[in-house]
């Protein structure tokens, strides 16, 4: 920043200027002047070069991470609920209602305290992480807890919106992917064009193809010249997309992709096939030693469900092109998960030590 800058605040840079995305890609999303905009500023995360993962892969190619867990509720979900919220807002709704793995019910509470909404979310109880069960309660939402899976869930939110004055602001509701397709064009806007590779996690099947959609439409506006490989991957204990079929009882540890019946399949298959893509599994040991390899090696804590594209780039990297630049899509922030980080580094944790100078520099090996 110049002197100048500093002085008069109003010349920075596009960066400190940010109104959110809906303001930024307004041209490219179904909004009017009167559409009441309800926002948290979200969107513009950083595109972080991951100098050490590219190594591991063994030949000259760039890998960056979207670290869309930067987000204001921690995760990619903010993008779509501002236009989601926004636009039921404009429609009049007074309340919203999602089923959710833990982040989409994160991000919706937020934005319909933000707009003056209610918000009614139901989780599969027992397999949400901690700090987006949290976020869900603080933000005021109604939470049940139900006995049974995300797919469950889903169902029953489906059948309320259809009979109840409540709007559905899970992905199947087209405004969520509208509003996360600009992450694709952050990702140009960055890079000057598009990645030959978008590594990204699947759960219920919609960002991919969110993605998608933001890459074909800049590349129709010609604001990049070629159009990425959309690597989709899902946890191999819930893999439906993989085996082309429902999975009845999903597992994995990764929590927020537990999802065995995606609402978003046929557009996620299309998205695979025209852009010459790919679903493929990884175990749940792969999304742990990718997750733990991210933050030791390069000082970014993600959540399990996001390591799943970084877990998924390493499985593959054999068949990535010399010189290619990759994008893997971190969905969500670490912090969401503490249980996790904590059963799962393998960190020497010292506990117990004497409040004392000599007691801790012996433990430093002093
Ligand atoms: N990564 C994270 C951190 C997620 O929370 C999700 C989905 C995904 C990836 C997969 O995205 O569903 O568009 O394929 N979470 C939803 C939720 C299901 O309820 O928060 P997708």
């Amino acid at each position: 920043m110049s002197a100048r800058d500093l002085q008069n605040p109003q010349t920075t840079s596009k960066e400190t200027d940010w109104q959110g995305l809906i303001h930024a890609y307004r041209p490219y999303l179904p909004v009017s002047d009167t559409t009441p905009v309800v926002t948290l500023l979200e969107g513009n995360t950083p595109l972080i070069p991951v100098p050490s993962i590219a190594a591991e892969i063994g030949k000259q190619v760039e890998v960056f991470v979207k670290y869309d867990g930067l987000n204001p509720t921690g995760s990619f979900k903010d993008r779509g609920m501002t236009m989601a919220v926004s636009k039921a807002k404009e429609a009049g709704a007074q309340a919203v209602i999602c089923a959710s793995t833990g982040n989409t019910s994160a991000a919706a509470a937020a934005y319909a305290a933000r707009g003056g909404l209610q918000a009614f979310v139901l989780i599969p109880d027992g397999y949400v992480a901690l700090g987006k069960l949290a976020q869900a309660l603080l933000y005021g939402a109604q939470v049940m807890a139900i006995q049974g899976n995300f797919d469950a869930c889903f169902q029953i939110v489906r059948e309320m919106a259809d009979r109840y004055p409540v709007t559905l602001v899970n992905s199947v509701n087209p405004y969520r992917l509208e509003g996360q397709k600009t992450s694709a064009f952050e990702i140009v806007d960055r890079l000057g064009e598009a990645p030959d590779w978008l590594c990204i996690p699947v759960g219920n099947a919609g960002n991919i193809s969110a993605y998608w959609m933001g890459f074909c439409q800049y590349h129709a506006a010609g604001r990049c010249q070629r159009l990425p490989k959309m690597m989709g991957f899902q946890a191999k204990g819930s893999a439906p997309m993989v085996l082309g079929e429902t999975v009845s009882n999903p597992q994995t540890i990764a929590t927020a992709i537990r999802i065995g019946n995606p609402a978003n399949r046929k557009s996620a298959i299309a998205t695979a096939e025209a852009s010459q893509g790919e679903f493929n599994a990884v175990s749940d040991e792969e999304i742990l030693a990718a997750y733990r390899m991210l933050a030791r090696e390069e000082g970014i804590f993600c959540e399990p469900a996001s390591a799943a594209s970084i877990a998924g780039l390493m499985q593959q990297k054999d068949r990535i092109p010399t010189g290619a630049k990759v994008v893997c899509v971190l969905t969500g922030n670490g912090l969401k998960d503490p249980d996790t980080a904590i059963a799962h580094n393998q960190t020497k944790f010292q506990k117990g030590v004497d409040p004392t100078v000599e007691a801790v520099a012996q433990q430093m090996g002093f």
